[in-house]
């Protein structure tokens, strides 16, 4: 388990939108590089980079071409390992997306897998043995060369199923995991780790990690799969981190994931709390969070003490948290985000609290995601500081209203998002309770018009975190003791024997005597 997951503080970034420094619209590696500075000085020790990879960019890198090479619009190979030493002196771990459940079609493995000659990457791919047969999937590719048969597809149609197995096994073209061609994906995957891990990268988010044997209703196969990978990693990088995209911790981290996210889809009721017509952070107080947090206390149970269940601001992935979370709302928002266990992982940009921009049209694949991946707003020159290009080649247009919230701005005014945000990530690293590893108890579960509140626990060091997002007071009963606030945003609680009584839309961090 790595040591340095105890009090990371993750920065997501897609690295299209950051900033670009060559003037050609897009976001490049000398971007992060030149941004390394304030997200340090934001508090972060720790980054995900959305994949960088040669790709056709169908889905916005998600389909690799060359597993080994730095997509040429970003940098070099060299580039990026410079990043990963400027990140390294500067205090902060970066992971790379790895996207192991399929590749572009472009990809050299595709091209040889898609002949109709036997060769060593026939079976890297899943294909039915017929081109009249369609695997179950998401879909498949029929008749791209001569080889008689379909290629399941994971994702979008232009990404290739890679071959780990099936779990279950119905049809004779369905492979064993434990069979030559499954093995070999396995180990193709297990070296594209290796190649990066050495050349000083972190460890990886690894996209759809529960796609990758088929057939597996119940997981079981892909579990087994990343307990081999695992055991191979622990010895040969034990200082890597894997965080899963699966959003099933019990699953996730059975299978030796040191994180899990809870994300927009799955079990975890997420999006109950941030992106939904009537979330949980909303001063209207139909909002519900209980359920959320069962099914959070649940999966904890599940889970054991050592994996973490981390909970996303948002990614590249879902419409902005500031689309449903609305003004003073998002300081509330992130004060949960920031005192929960698990490492908390910020999307660019919604530290200031950045919008989701309605209505465009898509960019590489990227649909109701492009308005979530518009490049970030810096400050109040030209494309928001973003890139030198005309507004036109920006790789996505940005926020067009004349009040769209900058970083440089934020900087300078002490009751901005950014400052909380700041200030809540100086907190957690001062108070071990509210780090990755502390206990929660919660004491009252965010029902409509009712406070969250939470006991975060460790060594001994005990605190309370307190939120009332609803437009009246509220009361919660409780029998500890709150002496001092360590952090008030909106008022005091005030305390009343064992009645604890919240201000309107306020949130605070206590110690308790
Ligand atoms: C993951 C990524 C998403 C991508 C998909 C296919 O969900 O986060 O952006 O489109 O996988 O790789
Ligand atoms: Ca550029």
């Amino acid at each position: 388990m790595p040591k340095w997951l105890d009090n990371a503080v993750f920065y997501e970034i897609y690295p299209q939108s950051f900033l670009d420094t060559n003037a050609d619209g897009i976001g490049d590696f000398q971007g992060i590089i030149n941004k390394l500075d304030y997200i340090r000085d934001l508090g972060f020790n720790a980054i995900w980079m959305n994949p960088c990879f040669l790709s056709p960019f169908g889905d916005a890198g998600y389909d690799v071409a060359d597993y080994y090479t730095a997509a040429p619009r970003y940098g070099t190979n060299e580039d990026l390992k410079r990043l990963f030493a400027e990140a390294h002196r500067r205090g902060i771990h970066v992971l790379l997306d790895l996207v192991p459940g399929h590749t572009s079609v472009e990809h050299p493995w595709f091209r040889e897998s898609m002949k109709p000659e036997r060769n060593a990457f026939t079976d890297r791919y899943v294909w039915t043995d017929s081109v009249w047969e369609a695997p179950e999937s998401m879909g498949c590719l029929r008749a791209v060369s001569q080889r008689d048969g379909s290629c399941a597809v994971n994702f979008f149609t232009c990404q290739p199923s890679l071959n780990y197995g099936y779990y279950n096994r119905t049809r004779p073209w369905q492979q064993s995991p434990e069979d030559e061609g499954p093995k070999a994906t396995l180990e193709a995957m297990m070296d594209v780790m290796r190649f990066w891990l050495t050349m000083g990268c972190d460890g990886f988010r690894v996209d759809m990690a529960m796609s990758l044997v088929k057939n597996d209703p119940d997981g079981l196969g892909t579990i087994a799969l990343w307990q081999k990978v695992f055991s191979v990693l622990e010895r040969e990088f034990p200082e890597a981190a894997m965080v899963s995209e699966w959003g099933e911790p019990e699953k996730s981290l059975r299978g030796g994931f040191h994180m899990d996210f809870l994300l927009h889809f799955g079990p975890s009721h997420y999006n109950d709390l941030f992106r939904c017509e009537e979330p949980f952070f909303s001063d209207r107080g139909l909002g519900d969070a209980s359920a959320f947090v069962e099914r959070y206390l649940e999966s904890r149970e599940k889970a054991g003490k050592d994996g973490l269940i981390c909970i996303p601001s948002g990614n590249h992935d879902m419409v902005r948290l500031a689309k449903h979370v609305e003004g003073d709302q998002k300081k509330l928002a992130f004060t949960f985000l920031l005192t929960m266990p698990g490492a908390p992982f910020v999307y660019y940009g919604d530290e200031i609290g950045m919008r989701y921009v309605e209505n465009l049209t898509s960019v590489e694949g990227g649909f109701d995601r492009t308005g979530a991946r518009s490049p970030m707003q810096w400050d109040s020159c030209v494309n928001a500081g973003f890139s030198a290009a005309p507004k036109e080649k920006l790789y996505i247009p940005q926020d067009p209203a004349a009040d769209r919230p900058t970083a440089a701005q934020q900087l300078t005014d002490p009751d901005s998002l950014l400052n909380l945000v700041k200030q809540l990530i100086s907190l957690r690293q001062a108070h071990p309770a509210l780090q990755n590893r502390g206990g929660i108890t919660f004491v009252s579960k965010g029902e409509p018009k009712q406070a969250l509140a939470y006991e975060r626990e460790q060594d001994g060091e005990k605190l309370l975190v307190a939120i009332n997002p609803f437009r009246e007071a509220v009361e919660f009963s409780y029998t500890g003791k709150l002496t001092e606030p360590v952090f008030t945003f909106g008022g005091k609680a005030f305390q009343n024997g064992e009645r604890i009584t919240l201000p309107s839309v306020s949130a605070g961090i206590y110690k308790l005597g």
